[in-house]
């Protein structure tokens, strides 16, 4: 058999990790996470938070992730502090292939927040929700309806969030556990930002605030289940991918244009 160069190796070990999901540099030098020493945490730990709200574990002292992210989220007097709760959860492994923690974006308080799936790479680098194609996408979307997320007045202004705070590696689906311990963040997240209207982009966001998937057929049906009414549509990243279903999407824009116009 032909050896390889050590050029070719390189490469082969780099493509290698990259079809596992490292794609990004998040340094320059290598870090060995296995002699790093864990550093003390600023927060309380979610078990003590979750202690002090009276959860129990999922038993046998194994942590209940779940029942720690509602005992932490309903600890969260307001967004900054939701934030600070979500940056401090440790059950969630996708933290640890993501550079950062994508919060939100936008004006808290706007009449509309906008809930997508998951940040990909470009969110990932920036640390802002949906500025990638998608987003760029959105943008226009929302601007025909009079919406923008620059914009200071509630009234034009959106707000705009993820089910899941960080990008999971290779851009997969997140898993039904990830969303199931990121739900009680994502509901805080909404209560805290009141909007009058909530629009959930793509199935995640559906499973996660309505415990339903089938964004075909839940698409354009306005239901109330999160507290508020919320409306389904496809996601940008599904409408890049399948031009035609702009159509609906359309029809979804403008049915909740005419709610924001009833009001
Ligand atoms: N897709 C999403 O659902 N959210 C983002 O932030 C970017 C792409």
């Amino acid at each position: 058999m032909q050896e390889l160069t050590d050029a070719q190796a390189l490469k082969a070990l780099i493509d290698w990790q990259a079809e596992l999901g490292a794609d990004l540099p998040l340094g320059d030098v290598p870090v060995d996470r296995y002699a790093a020493v864990v550093p003390a945490r600023a927060m309380p730990s979610p078990s003590a938070v979750s202690a002090a709200a009276g959860f129990a574990g999922a038993g046998q002292g194994e942590p209940d992730p779940v029942a720690e992210a509602r005992a932490m989220a309903a600890a969260a007097a307001d967004l900054a502090a939701l934030r600070a709760a979500m940056e401090a959860f440790s059950h969630c492994d996708l933290k640890l292939g993501a550079s950062q923690l994508v919060f939100a974006d936008g004006r808290p308080g706007a009449r509309v927040m906008i809930l997508g799936e998951a940040p990909g790479r470009d969110e990932d680098l920036q640390g802002k929700p949906f500025v990638g194609r998608a987003g760029q996408l959105l943008d226009r979307m929302l601007a025909a309806i009079g919406l923008d997320r620059r914009a200071d007045d509630p009234g034009r202004g959106v707000y705009i969030s993820n089910l899941v705070p960080w990008r999971p590696p290779q851009n997969r689906t997140p898993a039904p556990e990830e969303i199931a311990m990121l739900v009680p963040f994502a509901r805080r997240h909404v209560e805290l930002a009141a909007p009058e209207v909530l629009v959930l982009m793509g199935n995640v966001a559906c499973q996660g605030m309505l415990g339903q998937k089938g964004i075909t057929r839940l698409r354009g049906v306005w239901d109330d289940r999160p507290g508020r009414p919320c409306l389904p549509m496809f996601h940008p990243a599904y409408l890049l991918r399948n031009p035609g279903a702009k159509r609906e999407a359309w029809a979804d824009l403008l049915a909740l244009k005419a709610r924001l116009d009833a009001r």
